[in-house]
């Protein structure tokens, strides 16, 4: 049977009266933008898009403390353009600008808030490992008309909709509007996200991991101990013997796990401790949560259901444990076990 287009199923979701026609248009222009990304990236060095944005020697800097790469800038771009005008939106904000910015004056504004990570896993865009853009849309109090950065930080279990695109081998885009997990591929002929997944199932367990080894000295005592257990394999505690994966693109590495199951980790090091984790809250763990979520896996920072943190800072960062349900509860148990 020929797969339904992204724009059937959002249609056949209006109809169910599970979104509404602002919400599906929204979706549609952002859609549409990663389609744009993913026609930059393709180019590759023919485009002129890769190395660094700035002045040769002096690569620009982003309010992360992060050297940008000419695609963060230009996704950045594409995707504030594309939504600027569609009527939809009341304000934007993104891990490449320091502050949200309302929808100008001269465009009608809406009802929601767009939140994105506009390309992740840039450190892996001169290498031609898969890349990503991550989404997730608020709603934007009832009596604000001009959003200021207060209003995004509401908590990831308030996100009317999230999604990632990923940059690979095929582009492919996976959403949820509340109502389950779902994957399309775009189809490069025709230009359109086609379902290719249905209502995604992470399976409960898994023997693979995705963590930066590296960090391993600088992690918090349960995370060694966790790590430690999984490396003893079938003759340690856990009994089983595990593989690791590691992207470092963490749209890559979600996608893997959404796929086949694992967990992904991004924990609390001491080199991150100040900053209190590398991932950021508002739009890579939050939507990652709400996305695995909804695909019956799990998201803690390890201490608490990540949905539940109330947000205190735009570009906060949180530690990150997220994927096969009772992994991430085994994970969540050694921080317990320590407290
Ligand atoms: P971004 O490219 O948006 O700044 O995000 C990079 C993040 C994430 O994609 C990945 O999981 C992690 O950084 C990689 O970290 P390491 O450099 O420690 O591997
Ligand atoms: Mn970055
Ligand atoms: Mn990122
Ligand atoms: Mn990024």
């Amino acid at each position: 049977m020929k797969p339904i287009s992204l724009t059937r199923y959002l249609i056949e979701e209006q109809h169910a009266g599970r979104i509404n026609a602002d919400l599906r248009l929204l979706i549609e222009v952002v859609a549409r933008a990663c389609k744009t990304i993913s026609i930059a990236i393709g180019k590759g060095a023919l485009g002129g898009v890769l190395g660094d944005a700035g002045s040769p020697g002096a690569a620009s800097m982003n309010i992360q403390g992060e050297a940008q790469k000419k695609l963060d800038v230009l996704s950045n771009d594409i995707l504030l353009e594309a939504n600027a005008w569609g009527g939809h939106l009341a304000g934007l904000a993104s891990e490449e600008m320091d502050h949200s910015q309302p929808i100008p004056d001269a465009f009608q504004r809406g009802n929601y808030l767009l939140l994105f990570d506009p390309l992740d896993g840039s450190s892996n865009i001169d290498v031609n490992i898969s890349v990503g853009t991550i989404f997730s849309v608020l709603r934007c109090p009832d009596d604000v008309t001009a959003p200021g950065d207060e209003h995004f930080l509401q908590p990831g279990n308030t996100q009317v909709c999230a999604g990632y695109t990923t940059y690979g081998p095929s582009t492919m885009l996976v959403l949820t509007v509340g109502h389950g997990t779902h994957v399309f591929t775009l189809d490069r002929e025709i230009g359109s996200f086609m379902m290719t997944r249905r209502d995604v199932q992470v399976p409960a367990e898994t023997k693979e991991f995705a963590v930066n080894m590296s960090n391993q000295r600088f992690w918090e005592a349960p995370m060694q101990r966790y790590v430690d257990d999984l490396l003893q394999g079938k003759q340690g505690p856990r009994g089983k013997d595990f593989n690791m994966r590691w992207v470092a693109s963490m749209v890559a590495d979600v996608h893997r796990i959404i796929t086949r199951g694992g967990i992904f980790s991004y924990p609390l090091d001491s080199k991150c401790r100040d900053k209190g984790g590398k991932l950021r809250l508002m739009y890579e763990a939050n939507p990652m949560a709400f996305i695995i979520e909804q695909a019956g896996g799990a998201a803690s920072t390890g201490r608490q259901r990540m949905l539940d943190v109330q947000p205190t800072g735009l570009h906060q960062r949180v530690p990150v444990f997220l994927g096969s349900r009772d992994e991430v509860e085994q994970a969540v148990r050694y921080h317990r076990e320590h407290d």
